[in-house]
């Protein structure tokens, strides 16, 4: 192998666990979610993580929030998205009601999460009370990503989602989760839906990574659902900025292709099939 193929093959190299905890105070880190292989492969240019999110309930399944995501569903997604990735370290979401009940069965699950996906770390939700888990899971090899703000899973009983630490008298709260988290050995932190002083302190106080969604850009980095920002959907939250309108461009292919079909005008003849073209038969006469 030669010295250019040796580095060029370094760069490729999987982004770590580690060279993630040392972005800490640097560079953003750059996270988007996918949920299939072939958007895996184009955000995998860009991102340096990937979450295989449990958003993947509404936004591929139509499910109405994430609490009918099941461990199936984000081991089928997460091994897709694994196998399109190459260079971003890929994260899957522990749905609902797989880590809650305690730190063993949130073990087995994440092992199998792990183990059928290939992917890096996983991602669960929770404060200090799920600290007890997270240490278990570093512990024995698991690298998670903690997420508390905002927690989808949690909407029933927070009364639907809302945004955090706009009230002063919230924060107190809220900042020994994070502290509680990060010191159970999470190696990021997703805050979700946090008012921008409380994000900005948050950020301060611990010492891995916080990863901002909707909550500012005094983050350590950013994470978006990609279809949100991609504008899949005309209807989106104010975090969200529409870095593309997808829906519009979809929309209008789509109407193309069914004005054609009905006007006959697709397929034409460059899509068609014809004929393979073949000698005349030699014709022999039998005339005497
Ligand atoms: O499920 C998800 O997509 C998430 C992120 C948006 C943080 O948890």
């Amino acid at each position: 192998m030669s010295a250019r193929n040796i580095s060029n093959s370094c760069s490729q190299k999987r982004v770590t666990v580690p060279q993630i905890l040392a972005r800490k105070g640097g560079d953003p880190i750059v996270c988007l979610t996918a949920y299939t292989a072939p958007m895996a492969k184009l955000i995998d240019q860009f991102a340096d993580l990937i979450l295989v999110g449990d958003s993947v309930g509404m936004v591929v399944h139509g499910l109405e929030s994430t609490l009918d995501v099941s461990l199936d569903m984000m081991a089928l997604h997460g091994r897709a998205v694994r196998r399109g990735a190459t260079r971003a370290l890929v994260v899957v979401d522990m749905p609902f009601g797989t880590y809650e009940e305690g730190p063993e069965i949130a073990y087995r699950n994440a092992v199998r999460l792990i183990k059928e996906t290939g992917c890096e770390a996983v991602k669960l939700e929770g404060g200090a009370y799920i600290a007890e888990t997270i240490q278990f899971l570093t512990d024995r090899g698991i690298p998670v990503v903690a997420h508390i703000g905002l927690m989808p899973q949690a909407k029933n009983i927070k009364g639907g989602y809302k945004v955090v630490g706009r009230r002063q008298q919230e924060w107190r709260d809220i900042e020994n989760d994070a502290q509680k988290v990060a010191e159970a050995g999470a190696f990021a932190l997703v805050l979700e839906g946090v008012a921008e002083p409380l994000a900005e302190k948050i950020t301060s106080l611990i010492d891995i990574p916080t990863i901002g969604i909707g909550a500012s850009n005094k983050c350590d980095g950013q994470i978006l659902v990609t279809d949100d920002m991609l504008g899949m959907f005309q209807k989106t939250p104010t975090f969200v900025k529409r870095f593309a309108d997808l829906e519009t461009e979809i929309t209008a292919g789509l109407q193309a292709y069914a004005e054609e079909v009905k006007a006959r005008t697709f397929p034409a003849q460059e899509h068609t099939y014809a004929m393979l073209e073949t000698k005349p038969e030699l014709v022999v006469s039998n005339a005497t």
